[in-house]
């Protein structure tokens, strides 16, 4: 394994969950004194958003628990592919779009599935909470935390 693990967090347009998955995994990574060992970003698959800072709403209900989310919307480039090690999306229709992305094989085993590193919610996505209300983004902040305590984990026990 390589001496710093990237990871990028991958959703629609980057404004909600994928920015929440960044602050609460660079939250972890901090207070776990990692951040020399794990580095972390987000993207979104539609450029939509680019420059804008995560969705309001989203920013409240993270700060409300403790997360600083302050990145900025920008779209997955073919780069994401080769700099990042690990590339973890939301849902199926992330996945299938940033499949359709991957240069070659090894991109493609780079991609991963968020909600496959839950512990304690049985989900198989992250629902977009974006035309939803305050409950949508207070379950994505829960699904969140429960697979980024996982994830790093999984660095930590080197990636089995
Ligand atoms: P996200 O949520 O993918 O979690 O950032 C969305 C934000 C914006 C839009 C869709 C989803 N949109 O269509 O503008």
């Amino acid at each position: 394994m390589a001496d710093k693990t990237k990871i990028l967090f991958v959703c629609l347009g980057n404004i909600c969950r994928s920015p929440a998955a960044e602050g609460i995994m660079q939250h972890i990574v901090d207070k776990r004194g990692m951040s020399g060992r794990i580095e972390v970003d987000s993207a979104g698959t539609y450029g939509g958003h680019a420059g804008e800072p995560a969705d309001r709403r989203m920013r409240e209900a993270a700060r409300a628990r403790g997360y600083d989310l302050t990145s900025r919307s920008r779209k997955i480039r073919m780069d994401d592919f080769f700099d990042f090690d690990m590339i973890i999306v939301m849902d199926d229709s992330n996945y299938d779009d940033v499949h359709s992305l991957a240069p070659d094989i090894g991109s493609t085993e780079k991609i991963h599935r968020m909600t496959d590193l839950c512990k304690t919610h049985k989900v198989t996505y992250v629902p977009d909470p974006y035309y939803g209300g305050r409950n949508g983004f207070e379950n994505v902040l829960d699904i969140l935390e429960d697979a980024c305590g996982r994830l790093l984990e999984k660095i930590t026990e080197g990636l089995d």
